[in-house]
């Protein structure tokens, strides 16, 4: 018999997280350079967008990964200790754990921790239904921030998930914050098992943020949609626009909204005036070397102890131990 879905953990109650976000748009809004963090993005409508970038011809993180993860299973779940919990964060659609599952028949629970709730349901109450004999407990959370796990992880060896290349999403220096408050929260055996975009060829890096068929526009538009919706706002989504480019340099994807015209917005009892060309920075997408990506581990508390590559090394996928 299936076991029934578990109710979602909610690690803020929904009038903290709607407070929290009118203050963070607005602090962003009216600093020098305008800007919005990322994790806005994902409402419920900005997590069927996200998955629909998935699937795009363009965007080759997603299937590089896959395959990476599919290749190499056996090998990335040696690292499992017997009767781990999983903790992945950021877990989206959850799928990439089924593959995960597919070679690690010793894990007992999952618990995927994301900031979107009701897309997080959604996805749990899917994933238990198909792996009846495993335990699904989540968490919605922002992963940036202390929160509790739950008992029956707390009590079990505990193996992070960091796939997607989310880690990218940070700056360098507060991905290493976040692999510091992740090796607290999993404690000293951990492994943490971690998806990292690699430098490449500007044009390959270029179309993946900028697609054809314009989801990735949409994606980045919904951010203002989802202002409106949840503050008030009267943003005229006609008059933004979407733009990424990558800066070689700090070695990142940066996405933009572009003010079309010089124009005001009401957010909240606040006006917000715009210049014609200002931009709204919504996105760091920061695109490692292995190297790179190893000494910042290891910054980090982390020991790097395997990596996996694509053929055309598009893509990585780590595993790091606590050095004790
Ligand atoms: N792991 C999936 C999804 C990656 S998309 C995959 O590899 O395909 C990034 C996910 O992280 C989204 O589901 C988003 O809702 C979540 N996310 C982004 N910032 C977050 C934060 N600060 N706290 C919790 N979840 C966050
Ligand atoms: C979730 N994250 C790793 C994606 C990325 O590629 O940085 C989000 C995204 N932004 C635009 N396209 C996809």
């Amino acid at each position: 018999m299936a076991a029934p879905a578990r109710r979602l953990v909610r690690s803020e109650p929904q009038e903290d997280a709607r407070q929290a976000f009118a203050r963070d748009v607005l602090a962003g809004l009216m600093a020098d350079r305008k800007w919005i963090p990322a994790k806005y993005f994902y409402d419920a409508e900005g997590s069927r967008l996200f998955e629909k970038i998935t699937e795009l011809p363009e965007y080759y993180p997603t299937r590089t990964e896959t395959r990476i993860l599919e290749d190499n299973g056996a090998a990335i779940v040696h690292h499992f200790p017997a009767g781990a919990a999983l903790i992945e964060f950021g877990s989206g659609s959850s799928i990439k754990i089924r593959i995960v599952l597919a070679a690690a028949d010793k894990l007992a629970v999952y618990v995927p921790v994301d900031i979107s709730a009701d897309f997080l349901a959604a996805a749990a109450a899917s994933l238990q239904k198909d792996f009846p004999r495993l335990l699904v407990l989540p968490v919605a959370a922002d992963f940036t921030r202390p929160f509790s796990l739950p008992l029956s992880a707390q009590k079990r060896p505990r193996v992070g998930f960091f796939p997607g290349s989310t880690i990218g999403n940070f700056e360098p220096r507060e991905a290493e914050q976040f692999l510091c408050h992740a090796a607290r929260m999993l404690g000293r055996d951990a492994t943490l098992i971690v998806g990292v975009d690699l430098v490449k060829d500007t044009q390959i890096l270029h179309a993946a943020y900028n697609d054809a068929s314009g989801v990735t526009a949409r994606f980045n538009l919904n951010l203002l949609a989802r202002i409106n919706r949840e503050l008030g706002a009267d943003f005229d989504l006609d008059q933004f626009e979407h733009r990424a480019v990558f800066d070689r340099e700090l070695s990142r994807i940066e996405m933009h909204l572009v003010s079309r015209k010089r124009q005001s917005v009401a957010i909240d009892g606040t006006t917000i005036e715009f210049e014609m060309g200002e931009t709204i920075h919504t996105e760091n997408s920061c695109k490692y070397t292995l190297k790179n990506f190893s000494s910042l581990a290891r910054r980090a508390g982390w020991m790097p102890l395997a990596h996996w590559t694509d053929a055309e090394e598009y893509f990585s996928v780590h595993a790091l131990g606590l050095s004790r």
